[in-house]
């Protein structure tokens, strides 16, 4: 069982697949996207599988696969079904934008994926493109009805940001009525590829103090384990309403986490600077015994929180989301 110095049992993967996306969110990377990951520099499919075959004989059960775009990636299903037979693993989830995905649905039900998460930043069709600098919104949402058809659970990410898409809040705090869906709404964080400050001028209580001016009824409820949102429901909705507060840092203390970047480093915290390259041991050829010990080594090395994270790393980091997995 892997657990970290803070007896933390560690039992979640974030498996970033791929730093390339077909959407270019202005919180996410600049518009003529970042200077992406060489070719022979992402991990194979086969180096993913060996690795994620390590972290779940060690105790991870629970894998999510992100990115950048997963579906950029051509031979994601290959992983996905690969992964999905993997002995111990209990649950294999996706976080993806939703404009490549609905032919995959089928397949993805197949294998046993119930629940996925839709980045969606908005309802309107141009801060859409505003926001993500590409158009495709009906795409998104003809994806998120299909995973429905297909009961498989979904919960909508929106990343709030000031003078972007506030005017969304509350559209999408509805879309929870109209549909069986979680909406969660998450602070801005630095990870957008660029030097440019993120305004925390909405954070949590921010957010939910606008919620809560026009859903009165809204109700907190009980927080799952592990959860990384503050959950609340409120009476005739159908989804859940969450906030996510990744800026402001609140969660760590039961953090269960570890990330696996496109190149193969293995972060232990968000906020982390930097990482143990994975992929380079692999490629020297190391056993799983050996890479299992520098697995468990680079675990107990996993800071306290976000915040020891980033003094360790002698100041913010500002590396996308989509290099570090979002
Ligand atoms: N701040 C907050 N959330 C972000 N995401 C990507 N970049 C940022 C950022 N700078 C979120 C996206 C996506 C998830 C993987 O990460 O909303 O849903
Ligand atoms: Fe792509 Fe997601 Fe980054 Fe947007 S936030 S550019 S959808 S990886």
């Amino acid at each position: 069982m892997l657990t970290d110095s803070f007896g933390r049992k560690i039992n979640y993967l974030r498996l970033a697949v791929i730093d390339r996306c077909n959407l270019r969110c202005t919180y996410c990377m600049p518009e003529n996207g970042l200077a992406w990951i060489p070719g022979g520099e992402l991990m194979t499919t086969t180096e993913m599988l060996r690795l994620c075959r390590l972290f779940t004989e060690m105790g991870v059960d629970k894998v999510r696969i992100t990115g950048g775009e997963p579906f950029m990636r051509r031979d994601l299903l290959p992983l996905l079904e690969n992964i999905s037979r993997l002995p111990g693993l209990r649950e294999l989830t996706l976080t993806t934008n939703g404009l490549l995905t609905e032919p995959f649905i089928p397949q993805m039900k197949t294998l046993g994926v119930r629940s996925v998460n839709i980045s969606l930043d908005t309802l309107d069709e141009e801060r859409f493109s505003g926001i993500t600098r590409r158009t495709g919104l009906h795409k998104v949402l003809a994806t998120i009805h299909t995973l429905l058809a297909h009961r498989i659970n979904v919960k909508i990410n929106c990343v709030v940001m000031d003078g972007q898409n506030t005017e969304d809040i509350l559209p999408l705090v509805r879309l929870a009525k109209k549909l069986p869906v979680d909406v969660r709404f998450i602070e801005e964080m630095p990870f957008n590829g660029t030097d440019e400050p993120v305004s925390l001028k909405w954070d949590f209580p921010h957010i939910l103090e606008h919620i809560r001016n026009h859903f009165p009824d809204i109700e907190k409820i009980p927080d799952p384990a592990y959860s990384t949102s503050f959950n609340y429901r409120i009476p005739g909705f159908t989804g859940n309403i969450g906030i996510i507060a990744a800026h402001t840092r609140s969660f760590c203390g039961s953090c269960n986490r570890l990330r696996l970047t496109p190149a193969g480093i293995l972060r232990t915290c968000l906020y982390e600077a930097s990482g143990k390259n994975l992929k380079a041991e692999l490629r020297a050829g190391r056993s799983d015994a050996e890479l299992k010990e520098i697995i468990f080594r680079a675990v107990r090395g996993k800071p306290k929180d976000g915040w020891e994270a980033e003094k360790k790393s002698s100041g913010t980091v500002h590396e996308s989301m989509a290099t570090i997995g979002g």
